[in-house]
């Protein structure tokens, strides 16, 4: 199972950033624990960042076809940018949307994805521990787990 792992801007900036509402880990350190998960798990996870909207929408592009399915952080792209909402709409795997966060109970600016509803379910608010179970969802889907 090939599963590609996007994080939009400043979320190269975890450990560093807002740590009270990110925490402590740095990215680098969750992409460790990730590659670890996914290796356990027996999943082929590629893990890409980009701090810039058409990167983000030409990796997503780029990935037509090749993946099983698409984890996305869009960070601030979460609220506005339909742009990335559309490149996800043209991608035939399914896609989860994670934040680290709880963005149900922040500014209400962050209330709103437009990303949500091309994606196939969201989690939010339990850390990078959502990266960890959204690999899993997508396994127990290719199990046909409910
Ligand atoms: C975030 C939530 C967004 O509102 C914010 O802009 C981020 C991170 C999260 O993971 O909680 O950059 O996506």
């Amino acid at each position: 199972m090939n599963i590609l792992f996007i994080c939009g801007p400043n979320l190269n900036l975890l450990g560093e950033r807002e740590k009270e509402i990110y925490g402590e880990k740095s990215f680098e350190e969750i992409n460790i624990i990730l590659e670890k998960e996914a290796q356990k798990m027996g999943v082929n996870l590629e893990i890409f960042q980009s701090n810039h909207e058409g990167n983000i929408i030409d990796k997503i592009q780029e990935s037509r076809g090749s993946v099983d399915g698409i984890i996305i952080n869009p960070g601030a792209y979460t609220h506005y940018s339909l742009a990335i909402r559309d490149a996800l709409k043209v991608v035939k795997a399914p896609i989860i949307e994670v934040h680290l966060s709880n963005i149900y109970s922040r500014e209400e600016f962050r209330h709103h994805s437009v990303i949500a509803p091309v994606c196939w379910g969201q989690i939010a608010g339990l850390g990078y521990q959502g990266y960890i179970l959204a690999l899993q969802a997508f396994l127990m889907r290719g199990k046909n787990e409910p």
